[in-house]
């Protein structure tokens, strides 16, 4: 089915194409997992990279993240912008150590209970960290989903963003699915970029429907004024 073949194509390019050497991908626990898809909310891979590696060092375990001062923290933030995030990624390392004897909680529920991460983050995390299949859903992801399925409605109303779970469910393989989720993750970061996408390097270009239709410029809507 095209469903499959989206997910068997994504691979094939990740395994050709894609990144493969990038620090969060090396000794791949929740814990270094995790500090990665929050710096990478906003910001970002070649960025992030300099940043995490010192990240890294300064605080190499989640125990060591939870005894830090606020202000240690946010020093090695600075330039990342979005201190909300920073501030956060303190708060769950302390509710980790403290509650959680240093290990994050292996369920959906229990992650997304944590400050700062949301259902697509706590997916991602269980995913690549844990070998969980969840489905992820960040703002690359949603784009990437808006185009493929031409979705004629803007993707922060309620039923579109339901819609948009569900088929983010549906392809997400049975295999695989941690190298799945990176590579849906640079697809839209690297090719199906919000300006002047890369259609003609695109693996799923043959099954893209706003492709098919000639309108990849038309997706995602806006959000209605
Ligand atoms: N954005 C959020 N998480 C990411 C990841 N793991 N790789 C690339 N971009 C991302
Ligand atoms: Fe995005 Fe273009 Fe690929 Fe469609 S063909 S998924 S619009 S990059």
């Amino acid at each position: 089915s095209d469903t499959e073949e989206f997910a068997q194509t994504l691979l094939e390019w990740f395994d050709r194409s894609g990144r493969h050497d990038l620090p969060w991908q090396q000794n791949k626990t929740p814990y270094r997992v995790w500090v990665s898809e929050i710096m990478l909310q906003q910001t970002q891979v070649q960025t992030v990279i300099p940043y995490y590696e010192r990240f890294m060092e300064a605080f190499p375990t989640v125990e060591a993240l939870a005894q830090a001062d606020q202000e240690e923290v946010l020093s090695h933030w600075s330039g990342l912008g979005y201190y909300a995030r920073g501030r956060n990624l303190l708060k769950t390392a302390q509710i980790v150590v403290n509650d959680f004897q240093g290990h994050f909680p292996q369920d959906l529920e229990g992650m997304m209970a944590l400050p700062g991460i949301g259902r697509s983050t706590a997916g991602a995390v269980l995913s690549i960290a844990s070998q969980q299949r969840h489905p992820i859903l960040d703002g690359n992801v949603k784009r990437v989903l808006c185009r493929y399925n031409a979705v004629e409605s803007w993707s922060g109303e309620k039923k579109t963003e339901a819609m948009l779970w569900k088929r983010a469910d549906e392809l997400t393989p049975e295999q695989r699915f941690d190298d799945y989720t990176q590579a849906i993750m640079d697809l839209g970061a690297t090719l199906c970029t919000r300006s002047k996408p890369k259609c003609d390097a695109c693996p799923v270009q043959k099954n893209c429907q706003a492709w098919q239709l000639n309108r990849v410029a038309d997706f995602p809507y806006a959000k209605p004024k």
